[in-house]
């Protein structure tokens, strides 16, 4: 069956070794916190949600990833917390660099007069660890520095497993 649809976000997509610090992480919340691990190999901060978009409107999509023209950044990650609405334990940058609202709300501005839908509400950098969590005490553990060389183009597909997540774009940040 062709899909008419796809399920589609902009994230940040760590490399291996940030990968590897943060697993190493969500395993220190994790003992404290309970609840569930995201896999490692899922791992990633999302810039902006469009969720079921028609697959007509993909070509145009990768058109406003491609006029993105920002610097690379380096966000680090020393702060660990948790939302009680959706009981989501994630990690958030220190600061939101210039380069990363510009990309957020560059990407929005483009979606938008392109009349193509995102989730609207307010950005908040996050990057989830743990989901059905509670954060009980502080858990000390050293900050994680990311430098941001590039964005992505994420579908995902829901299986029984977890979200299968498949990368279908990529672009670099400038120097
Ligand atoms: P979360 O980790 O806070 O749940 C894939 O589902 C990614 O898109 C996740 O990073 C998820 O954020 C985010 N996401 C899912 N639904 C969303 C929505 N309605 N608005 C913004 N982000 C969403």
């Amino acid at each position: 069956m062709t899909r008419t649809h796809q399920r589609l976000f902009f994230a940040l997509w760590p490399g291996e070794e940030t990968r590897r610090a943060l697993w190493e992480v969500s395993g220190k919340l994790h003992q404290v916190w309970s609840g569930r691990r995201m896999k490692p190999d899922t791992l990633h901060m999302t810039l902006v949600f469009l969720g079921d978009t028609p697959v007509e409107k993909l070509e145009t999509i990768r058109g406003i990833a491609s006029a993105m023209d920002i610097h690379k950044f380096r966000l680090a990650f020393g702060r660990a917390a948790c939302w009680r609405h959706n009981k989501v334990g994630f990690l958030s940058p220190d600061e939101s660099p210039p380069e990363l609202l510009q990309l957020v709300y560059g990407l929005e501005d483009k979606l938008e007069e392109a009349g193509i839908a995102f989730d609207e509400r307010p950005y908040k950098p996050h990057l989830t660890l743990l989901r059905n969590t509670r954060c009980t005490t502080q858990v000390p553990f050293e900050s994680i520095a990311w430098n941001i060389e590039e964005f992505v183009l994420v579908s995902s597909t829901t299986r029984e497993t977890g979200p299968v997540y498949q990368l279908i774009g990529r672009w670099p940040l400038k120097p």
